[in-house]
Order: structure tokens, then C-alpha cells, then sequence
């Protein structure tokens, strides 16, 4: 599933990540903590826009996917919960598609305890654009109706962070019906289904992309949160 992820998940905007850099100050080559790092859709974009970047994540098979891709970055497995990192020890910590995942009570005192006075912490979710018909006719079938990745109350704050502001990008990614059916086989409204009905939910979607081409731009909205540390 690593190599599937690798393959069919999208990355992320540069100019979300700009955006946040602005908002936070960091300077040119800061050390950037990449925290649920995955295979490093998103390490890769820190990593050329010239910061130094430590990806930090609990499987194994992600973060062997994650060196071959960005063999630039310095690697810890591990959870959000418990880095192995010093007090202090980076600019910013970012993490993409990763902190619903974190057990908040814990992760957010720890962020707080690896990034330096003065820094900040970045959220981002790539998540679906109901503008685009396809997308608007597959809300139901795939569960994004009506959601959104994040909710308000579940974000940091003090005493731990305070947010600076937030943002939405707009981007676009070549699919296709099979690409479509790729990306979600891994994510786990998939992982976690009965495999029959997983498999019918997957026709049905193949079924209706069919409809818009062999091959279609997937339009997609990136969700940007920039927080700063409070001391
Ligand atoms: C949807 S993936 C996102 C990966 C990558 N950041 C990206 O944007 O492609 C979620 C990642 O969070 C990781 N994860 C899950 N629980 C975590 C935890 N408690 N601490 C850190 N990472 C965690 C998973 O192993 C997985 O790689």
C-alpha cells in the first residue's frame, strides 16, 4: 500500500506552502519538522523550495518509500507523539493530511516542545472541490458531502499555539478513471470496508468517471492552517 500511496496520492501546492512561510518568517534554509510525513508528498516540496527538512513517521514501509523519494531529508520513525527530537530543535513543524490522525491531547504538547520560541506550526489538507461535476456527482458515493477534513474545535490552541491565519489553494492534477480508482483504494474508507462492498464502491466510482474521459483534470482545494508557538 506504501508503493500505491506513493504513487497515486497527489502533492501539494508551493503556493500554500509560500504562504505559510511568509506568514511564519521563515527564513531561507530553516529546519522544518515534517510530522505523519507518509512517502513525502509534502517533504519534497519543503525540500525544493531549500529548507532542511526532518520527516518524521511511525511506518516503516511509508518512510522507506519516503528515502528513496527525497533522499535529501533526515528521517526518524516514529509518532507525533513522541519525537526524537531536542527542545527546541526546529523552526516550524508541518503536517500534511496527518494531524486528524494524532492523539491531540499528546501531539500538541509535543509539537510545542520541538519547535523553538518564536516558531510555528503549519496544517494542511488536500481535500475535494465540489465545483468540478465529477466531484459534485461522486460527494455522496465517496463521503465528502457535507465534510470537511478538520473541524475548528479539534484545531491547537493555547495554551500551546495561537493561529495566524489560514487559507485556501486552488490546484489541479491530471486523472483518469483507473488514477481516480488508484488514489482511493488507498485511503481508508477503503482500507476499512468489507472487501465486496469496498470492491462495488470502487466500480461504482470507475463507472461514473468513465463518463468524463479517458483522461480529465482533477481539480482539488488545499487547506492551509499557520499557527505560532506560544511561549
Ligand atoms: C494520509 S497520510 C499523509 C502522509 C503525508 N503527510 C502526505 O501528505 O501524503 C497520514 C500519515 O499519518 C501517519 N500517522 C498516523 N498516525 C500518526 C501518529 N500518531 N503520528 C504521526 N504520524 C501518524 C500515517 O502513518 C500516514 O503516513
Amino acid at each position: 500500500m506504501a508503493a500505491e500511496y506513493e504513487r497515486h496520492r497527489p502533492e501539494y501546492p508551493e503556493e500554500a506552502l509560500r504562504w505559510a512561510a511568509g506568514l511564519l518568517g521563515l527564513e531561507e534554509r530553516a529546519r522544518l519538522l515534517d510530522v505523519g510525513a507518509g512517502t513525502g508528498k509534502l517533504t519534497r516540496v519543503l525540500v525544493a523550495l531549500g529548507y532542511e527538512v526532518v520527516a518524521v513517521e511511525p511506518g516503516g514501509p511509508m518512510l522507506d518509500q519516503l528515502r528513496q523519494a527525497v533522499p535529501e531529508a533526515e528521517t526518524l520513525e516514529g509518532p507525533a507523539e513522541a519525537i526524537a527530537l531536542p527542545d527546541a530543535g526546529v523552526d516550524a513543524a508541518f503536517a500534511a493530511q496527518a494531524f486528524h490522525w494524532f492523539d491531540r491531547e499528546r501531539a500538541i504538547p509535543e509539537l510545542h516542545r520541538v519547535v523553538r520560541p518564536g516558531g510555528g506550526l503549519v496544517l494542511l489538507w488536500n481535500w475535494w472541490d465540489d465545483r468540478d461535476p465529477l466531484q459534485h456527482e461522486l460527494a455522496e458515493l465517496i463521503g465528502y458531502a457535507g465534510h470537511s477534513p478538520f473541524s475548528d474545535d479539534e484545531l491547537p490552541g493555547a495554551p500551546w499555539f495561537r493561529e495566524l491565519g489560514r487559507t485556501v489553494v486552488e490546484s489541479a492534477d491530471e486523472s483518469s478513471p483507473d488514477a481516480l480508482v488508484a488514489m482511493l483504494a488507498t485511503t481508508s474508507r477503503f482500507l476499512t470496508a468489507d472487501p465486496a462492498e469496498g470492491a462495488d464502491w470502487l466500480r461504482e466510482v470507475r463507472e461514473r468517471a468513465s463518463k468524463y474521459g479517458e483522461q480529465f483534470p482533477l481539480p482539488k482545494l488545499t487547506y492551509a492552517f499557520a499557527f505560532e508557538r506560544l511561549s
